[in-house]
């Protein structure tokens, strides 16, 4: 019988634009889906993947607020996460993935559904009242125990918290703590990795208190409200945990494409452990639904080895590497370079290496060689009988990869993608014993082997592009269809007939070149400038044209005249937000001496500035509003107020992103200082607070 494989990512709270932390994740989810369904085919299985964004509580509010929108205005803050859900799922779309479900805590029928729930605990005796009396952090949503604190401080956030008294809702979670830690013992791939479980475990061996459920309205509005008490919100993570099963059959009956509840796998960062691993299992277990069949914890990502924060600027955003590598190479960068469970570190270094040598070297050349020698035969290749060592290695990596599925204890998708580069690593050195390039060259006979040697490096390379489909989806398309095929119509197995079709295309993933000289600083003559501002070289810009650029879709290719002897050329991010006609002849803000950066194959030389909005735009796009120095002419310099420019010939984008600016008042401001042409303000249509970037 064929059965649908549930599996979830957290839903994230719409407090941040997506990194590489929340790509990672949804990543992870869609290519899990793609391998289930590719090995789904013939059982007949399906999968079903959700994911969505955490609109309620604390954190959403605060950030609400941050932009000047009121608590108790339930209006704006709806409109202020319909921006960010929108981004999420932009940036999802742009990143080819594909849920089955995004769903929103702010939707009605999951807020119905959370109050239904709540009715029940309570009907079932698990909801009581206390008045309470304890350490509240803000930051982590939570009271803790006078034990509990460090030098007086949050124990996770570090920060400071503040003694709070008041009534509140509690659930008798210490009442199923048996119960869960019998059900972790006996079923040891509930939690996963083990060393995880382990954690689980020694945690539930210690007493386990019951769990406030609720925030009085006073402190907190924005949340759904409790049914038996108008004065009083859920706490957020009982909210946002029932989003799984809202969306299930179990909260969704009347949708006919809802899976089944329980889910087989919530994927998980390993920082919201506890709060899947302990808190929502005792709450299903209360409410009589069976627990999911796993919950798997992965690893964080830390940036060139630190922890990634705001606060040290090394956000890595996942839209910025797509535009600037593809979607596809980032996908196979995230999977391939993470072992699931562990932590990571990300470096554009390691990025570039791993699409070198993996991907140009590796995958790429395989296919050229074949497309190039094939045209010897009219660019169609028919099977001849060989002895070849391609079979086997395919058939094994085929294997591997079900393996991952079946024989793990979790899936290490890691391991997938490693099983299928074995096949392209095989096809490089078969070409190498087999010297086709030569074979080209010789007799009839010859020839003829040279045909079967192409033929067979063809079907081994069919079956490695066909395995790492779910990993890059559009370039795999791509591969496939110069081989004649589709993912649909190529099989997971060694065949023994068959022609291939042959079609041109141009090097699947180009090698990039990696300069290693920077380019000289020349900057003034004068000692290095105090603050960091200083080097950057700001200038009003006028732009002269505007055309698509041919391989990515959210990006322009610009001219823009910015003073200098000729014009130059401008990728930008822009194409999404405003038409060709609104932005010819503007004039904006150019970071005029940006690092050259080749974006999807077109050499961008700076980078034109624009603050982000909140609201959703016409059509769903999220606003953007360009810096628009006001009455200045190309060329004119863009200073801060009070800091002496003295820019360096060339600067990286991270000492750029060392100057974080921000509108207020409707100028752009770095810090407290306002910027500025002789001729006027920089300004910006955007809310107070917005980033410009
Ligand atoms: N809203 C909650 C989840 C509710 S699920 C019922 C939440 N949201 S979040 O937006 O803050 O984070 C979502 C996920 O991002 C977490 O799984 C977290 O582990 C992950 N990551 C955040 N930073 C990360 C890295 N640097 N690396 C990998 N994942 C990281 O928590």
């Amino acid at each position: 019988m064929s059965r649908t494989f549930y599996v979830t990512t957290p839903i994230y709270y719409v407090n941040d634009v997506p990194h590489i932390g929340h790509a990672y994740t949804t990543i992870l989810a869609d290519v899990l889906a793609r391998y289930r369904r590719l090995f789904g085919r013939e059982s007949g299985d399906t999968t079903y993947f959700l994911t969505g964004t955490d609109e309620h509580g604390q954190k959403v509010q605060q950030a609400a607020a941050k932009r000047g929108i009121d608590p108790n205005d339930a209006a704006a803050l709806r409109a202020y996460c319909d921006g960010y859900a929108a981004r999420f799922q932009e940036a999802w779309k742009d990143l080819n993935i594909g849920y089955d479900r995004f769903i929103r805590t702010t939707e009605a029928d999951h807020i119905a559904f959370v109050r239904e729930q709540f009715r029940k605990l309570q009907a079932k005796g698990f909801i009581y009242t206390q008045e309470y009396a304890g350490w509240y952090s803000t930051t982590e949503e939570r009271f803790f125990g006078e034990d509990e604190l460090v030098d007086g401080k949050d124990p996770i956030s570090g920060r400071a918290v503040e003694w709070i008294t008041e009534k509140n809702y509690f659930f008798k979670m210490s009442a199923f703590k048996d119960r869960l830690l019998a059900h972790i013992e006996a079923n040891p791939t509930f939690i996963q990795p083990d060393f995880r479980r382990n954690e689980v475990l020694g945690f539930l061996r210690q007493p386990l208190n019951d769990l406030c459920v609720s925030r009085p309205k006073s402190r907190l509005a924005w949340g759904v409200s409790l049914p038996f008490d108008e004065d009083y919100v859920s706490y957020v993570w009982v909210d946002a945990l029932l989003n799984y099963v809202t969306a299930s059959k179990a909260g969704s009956p009347g949708d006919p494409n809802a899976p089944e509840w329980p889910a087989d796998l919530h994927l998980i960062g390993k920082d919201i452990l506890t709060t899947h691993a302990v808190y929502f299992p005792t709450i299903l277990m209360a409410l009589d639904l069976p627990l999911p069949k796993q919950i798997l914890a992965h690893g964080w990502w830390l940036i060139d080895n630190a922890r990634m924060s705001k606060t040290t600027g090394n956000v890595v955003s996942p839209l910025a590497m797509k535009d600037k590598y593809g979607a596809d190479a980032f996908r196979f960068f995230l999977i391939r370079a993470m072992a699931v469970g562990q932590d990571a570190s990300f470096t554009e270094d390691d990025f570039v290496k791993t699409i070198n040598s993996d991907l140009a070297n590796d995958v790429g050349n395989g296919l050229s060689r074949v497309l190039k020698l094939g045209e010897t035969f009219g660019s169609k290749l028919e099977y001849r009988p060989a002895d070849s060592v391609l079979p086997g290695t395919a058939r094994l990596a085929i294997e591997g990869n079900k393996d991952v599925f079946s024989s793990l204890k979790f899936p290490r998708l890691e391991k997938t993608v490693e099983n299928a580069l074995t096949i392209f690593k095989g096809v490089n050195q078969y070409f190498e014993a087999k010297a086709p390039w030569k074979l080209a060259k010789g007799s009839d006979a010859d020839k003829e082997e040279l045909e079967t040697v192409l033929w067979h490096a063809a079907e081994a390379l069919r079956i490695g592009f066909t395995l790492l489909h779910p990993v890059m989806p559009g370039k795999m398309d791509e591969a496939l269809a110069a081989l004649g095929l589709t993912a649909e119509t190529s099989p997971l197995e060694w065949r023994t007939s068959g022609t291939f079709s042959l079609t041109s295309i141009p090097p699947l993933f180009p090698r990039i070149e990696t300069k290693k000289a920077e380019g000289a600083s020349t900057g003034s003559a004068t000692s290095a400038p105090s603050d960091p501002f200083a080097v950057l070289d700001l200038r009003a810009a006028k732009i002269l044209s505007v055309d698509n650029h041919p391989e990515a879709e959210a990006l322009y290719v610009l001219k823009v005249d910015a003073g200098d002897a000729e014009s130059r050329t401008v990728c930008a991010g822009l194409r999404r937000h405003f038409s060709p006609e609104e932005l010819t002849g503007r004039i904006a803000v150019l970071v005029a001496n940006l690092k050259p950066a080749k974006l999807r194959g077109i050499e961008s030389h700076g980078m034109l500035l624009a603050a982000d909005g909140i609201a959703v735009g016409v059509d769903g796009r999220p606003p953007l509003h360009l810096a628009t120095p006001e009455g200045a002419a190309a060329g004119d310099p863009v200073s801060a107020a009070g800091i002496e420019r003295a820019p360096k010939a060339q600067i990286k984008i991270q000492e750029f992103d060392k100057c974080p600016l921000v509108v207020k008042n409707g100028q752009v401001h770095y810090g407290e200082k306002a910027l500025s042409t002789p001729k006027g303000p920089v300004t910006a249509q955007a809310p107070d607070g917005a980033g410009v970037h």
